[in-house]
């Protein structure tokens, strides 16, 4: 028996031998970590050679099982250590390979953007056309504030001496807004209103006098054509001091107008009436196109129409409570779009809501 047992150990153990050297081969071939799991099964698990050999044990004598036992086992461990290892080793390539293959892919993007270049925005010309005024008033000593753009009643017209029914409210085609008691709330129809709330502002604060500059969007109800678009942009100026005077405002026009323009174009104040200034003034340049000669742009009279502009009517500093004795002052008021329009002479307003870039890309 023991003969028997014996020779049958020595069978088995390299039995084991030859499984142990199979198994690890199979586990060195595998080439992904799939196929490892198969493998796995196929060499470690219940209907595996090692399992097999390990029910033959039970045919062996007690001791000779337990020695042939442990060389079984130590030969299982040496396999699922080599399944570990392999493991690490197809799931790190695979991540490897996992992520080269995102990598290409954005390669591919940035490849096609070499071909077709992504094309970067601009600032719009209105915007740019308000920072070289900004920057000119800046130069002349103004500082720069903003308003909002929904106003009250009292700000747009009453505390611009235009009290209801006044007929100068005519001449703003205003758009109101649905919002509380009838026709009280409403989209500035310019940047005036800016000046009443800094003139509130600086007697509140005690901050008297003013000189600012006042950017920014109206709204009117006008049809859109060449000239007119209903959503336009107005730079306001006020200037609040002592002794002000009609040509302090007529300089500080000319030097603004020089500046932005340049040597060969001049202004020139035309009477007009504005109900928050006395005396008013329209506020014209010389026609860029003909330089003064006269043509179709401008009617032939050599100049174009930018703004208005005027005194500070007392009636304004009364209702912002500024003693009109103490305090004079000077505001004017022109279109930021028209004044682009102007300068770079394209031929339609409309242009600068159309968003065609290839008019925008221009300036
Ligand atoms: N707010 C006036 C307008 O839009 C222009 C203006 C401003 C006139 C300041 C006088 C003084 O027509």
């Amino acid at each position: 028996m023991t003969t028997v047992d014996g020779a049958g150990s020595v069978e088995l153990e390299i039995e084991i031998e030859a499984i142990e050297a199979k198994a690890l081969a199979l586990v060195e071939a595998a080439h992904s970590s799939a196929e490892l799991a198969e493998v796995e099964t196929a060499v470690l698990g219940k209907r595996s050679a090692f399992s097999e050999a390990h029910r033959r044990l039970g045919a062996l004598e007690r001791e000779v099982a337990r020695r042939v036992g442990r060389s079984l086992n130590e030969a299982r461990s040496r396999v699922h250590a080599a399944v570990v290892a392999r493991r690490e080793v197809l799931v790190a390539a695979e991540r490897a390979a996992a992520l080269e293959a995102d990598r290409l892919d954005l390669t591919e993007v940035v490849g096609s953007a070499v071909r077709a270049p992504i094309e970067r925005g601009a600032r719009h010309v209105v915007t740019k056309t308000r920072e070289e005024l900004e920057d000119v008033f800046v130069g002349m000593g103004f500082t720069v504030a903003e308003g909002p753009e929904t106003e009250t009643d009292w700000y747009n017209f009453e505390g611009l001496n235009m009290p209801p029914a006044h007929p100068a409210r005519a001449m703003f085609d205003t758009f109101y807004l649905d919002l509380g008691a009838p026709e009280t709330v409403l989209l500035r129809t310019h940047t005036s209103p800016v000046q009443v709330h800094l003139m509130e502002e600086a007697v509140e604060h005690g901050t008297l006098p003013i000189h600012a500059v006042m950017p920014g969007r109206c709204y009117r109800r006008d049809t859109p054509d060449a000239r007119h678009i209903p959503i336009f942009h107005q730079v306001e100026g006020l200037v609040v001091d002592r002794e002000v005077s009609f040509g302090d405002l007529a300089g500080t026009i000319e030097t603004f107008t020089t500046a932005y323009f340049g040597p060969d174009i001049h202004s020139r104040l035309r009477p007009a009436y504005f109900p928050f200034t006395e005396p008013s003034a329209e506020y014209e340049v010389t026609c860029q196109i003909c330089l003064g000669a006269g043509c179709r742009t401008c009617s032939n009279s050599g100049w174009v129409e930018l703004g208005g502009c005027g005194m500070v009517d007392p009636a304004v500093f009364e209702a912002v409570g500024i003693d009109p004795d103490e305090w004079s002052g000077f505001a004017f008021g022109f279109g930021i779009d028209r004044l682009a329009f102007m300068r770079h002479r394209f031929p339609d307003l409309r242009a600068l809501v159309e968003n065609d870039v290839r008019f925008l890309r221009q300036f």
